[in-house]
C-alpha cells in the first residue's frame, strides 16, 4: 500500500471516516455538491484535504475534526502479551496503561518473554511506516545469549544470514559484557520478522536468554522502568512524523575491519530521552500529518 507521504487525504476517505456515511454514500455527497471544504463546494473526486486544518461540511454540517495524535511508549515487562487484549487471559500491554479517550494500539510486536520498549498510537499511517520495510526504521535490542558469539558468528550477522523465511538484512552487532559463560550483546535490525533476534542468533549457535528492545526508530527507551508508559514528546512523534516524509533508502552497512571489531562493539552510546510527565498530551508543533 502506497503511504501518504503529507498530511492531505482524500476528501471522501475523511468523510467516511467520519462515521457519517460509507465511502460510496460521500462520493455521491460530492457529486451532488452537498460538500464544502473552506466554505467552497467541491465536486471533484479525489480532492485532497488536510482534515486537521480544512474546514468540510456535509449537507450545511461540520464534519467533526478527527482526535489528536496519540503517540505513547510503554516498557513492556517479560510474561505480558505485547496486544491490547488476550483470548488466553494472559496479562496484556493495555494492563499497564492508564485509561486514555483516544484508543491506541501497538506497533508491532514483542515476544511475551521479551521487554522493552513498544510505541502506542492512534496514527496509522506512522504505524505502518513504522513496520513497512521500505520505511528501514531499526529497532534495537539488548539480548544476553548463551555462550560468547565469536567473530565469525558477527560477520554473518552482519552481512545477513539465512533464515526458513528467507535472507536477512545486514544487522549491527556490539559486544556488551560478558557474564560468566554468558554474553550480553546489543543487536540493530531494520527488519520485524517473528522472533527474528532469537532466530537470527539460533542461526548462528546461540541460544537467546534475554531480549530486550531499547530503541525503535527515533524512539529510546532511556530510564523509562519497566511496567511504566509515558506520552512523547513534541520531539519524539515529530521524529514519526518525519517518516513519512522521508522514506530511506536501502541502509549502506559498512562492515568494519576485524583489527578494530571489539573496539567498536564495545562503543558506549549516550541513551537519554527528554521525557514529559505521564498523561501529558502531545502538543504538535509541527504541520500535522
Ligand atoms: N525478536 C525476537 O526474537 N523477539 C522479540 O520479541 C523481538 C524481536
Amino acid at each position: 500500500m502506497l503511504l501518504q507521504p503529507s498530511a492531505e487525504e482524500r476528501l471522501q476517505k475523511v468523510i467516511a471516516r467520519s462515521g457519517i456515511s460509507s465511502r460510496r454514500q460521500a462520493e455521491l455527497f460530492i457529486k451532488q455538491g452537498r460538500v464544502t471544504v473552506n466554505g467552497k463546494t467541491v465536486t471533484v473526486m479525489g480532492t485532497c484535504v488536510d482534515p486537521k486544518r480544512d474546514h468540510i461540511k456535509v449537507n450545511s454540517r461540520h464534519l467533526k475534526p478527527p482526535p489528536p495524535d496519540v503517540f505513547l511508549m510503554v516498557h513492556k515487562p517479560a510474561g505480558y502479551v505485547s496486544t491490547m487484549k488476550d483470548p488466553e487471559g494472559r496479562p496484556t500491554i493495555g494492563n499497564l496503561l492508564d485509561r486514555t479517550s483516544v484508543r491506541t494500539f501497538p506497533v508491532g510486536r514483542l515476544d511475551y518473554d521479551s521487554e522493552g520498549l513498544v510505541l502506542l498510537t492512534n496514527h496509522g499511517a506512522i504505524a505502518q511506516a513504522c513496520l513497512h520495510p521500505r520505511f528501514h526504521v531499526e529497532k534495537t535490542y539488548l539480548v544476553k545469549i548463551k555462550g560468547q558469539l565469536s567473530d565469525d558468528a558477527i560477520t554473518q550477522l552482519e552481512h545477513g544470514l539465512t533464515l526458513d523465511d528467507g535472507p536477512t538484512a545486514p544487522a549491527r552487532v556490539r559486544k556488551v559484557r560478558k557474564v560468566a559463560v554468558n554474553s550480553w550483546i546489543e543487536l540493530t535490525i531494520h527488519e520485524g520478522r517473528n522472533h527474528q533476534v532469537k532466530r537470527m542468533l539460533q542461526a548462528v549457535g546461540h541460544h537467546v536468554l534475554k531480549l530486550k528492545r531499547t530503541k525503535f526508530g527515533p524512539l529510546n527507551l532511556g530510564n523509562l522502568s519497566v511496567g511504566n508508559s509515558r506520552h512523547l514528546t513534541d520531539r519524539e512523534a515529530n521524529a514519526l512524523r518525519d517518516l513519512l516524509e522521508a522514506p530511506r533508502e536501502p541502509q549502506k552497512t559498512t562492515q568494519p575491519k576485524k583489527k578494530a571489531l571489539w573496539a567498536k562493539r564495545t562503543k558506549k552510546r549516550s541513551t537519554r530521552p527528554h521525557e514529559t510527565k505521564s498523561g501529558q498530551q502531545n502538543r504538535i508543533k509541527k504541520s500535522h500529518v
